[in-house]
């Protein structure tokens, strides 16, 4: 199947209803993309698809034919925000944090910080309290020349809960994460741990988009 992987035309052979995620891992050998509960719940597996930020263990490969799909490695480790996640503490043992960078890099310029926590709001981290990735956000938005607005309010940024920077609380799934290995935009995969749960809308048709469950 062709498609566009990190800027380059490649032909990928594999099974249509195949999960992206498996064929980024397997057959194409890009493992910054992560699995945490491979079910669209968690957002660590997040790729962008044309731009927009969708979860590759939702996504059936035959959906990606003639599109584009960026990984974290398309980042090429020069994007500011695998900077800034480690220069702002927004990377603690690195599962999330790929996806969270994906998610990150979909946000629109000068986004909000109501603009971020939807962005990221099908992102779960266990490590940081939130704070830190807004941080890094905010802090790459200013590099690029982009404004300041993602920075918490005083509330977040004491006590840097998601539940107080207006994310929900989830109970995790599965036990904890595998510590170390987690280079901010690409470290190594969790050994399959499963990860927190977060909600997000199906593959389907074409137009695949995170959101929340209702
Ligand atoms: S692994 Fe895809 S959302 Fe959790
Ligand atoms: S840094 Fe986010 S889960 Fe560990």
């Amino acid at each position: 199947m062709r498609f566009v992987l990190n800027g380059k035309k490649v032909d990928v052979r594999a099974h249509a209803m195949k999960r992206l995620l498996d064929v980024l891992r397997e057959d194409c050998g890009l493992t910054g993309t992560k699995e945490g509960c491979g079910e669209g719940e968690c957002g660590a597996c997040t790729v962008l698809l044309d731009g927009q930020a969708v979860n590759a263990c939702l996504v059936p490969f035959g959906q990606v034919r003639g599109r584009a799909v960026k990984t974290i490695e398309g980042l090429r480790g020069r994007h500011p925000l695998q900077q800034t996640f480690v220069t702002e503490g927004g990377a603690q043992c690195g599962f999330c944090t790929p996806g969270m960078i994906m998610a990150a890099a979909a946000l629109p310029k000068n986004a909000t910080l109501e603009d971020v926590r939807v962005g990221l709001a099908g992102n779960i981290c266990r490590c940081t309290g939130y704070s830190g990735i807004y941080r890094a956000i905010e802090a790459a938005q200013q590099k690029a020349g982009g404004g300041k607005a993602a920075r918490p309010a005083r509330a977040d940024r004491v006590e840097g809960r998601a539940g107080t920077a207006g994310l929900p609380r989830r109970s995790p799934k599965g036990e904890g994460l595998q510590a170390g290995g987690g280079k901010a935009g690409g470290g190594k995969a969790g050994g399959g741990k499963r990860h927190a749960r977060r909600s997000s809308a199906g593959a389907g048709s074409g137009k695949t988009v995170r959101g929340r469950r209702a």
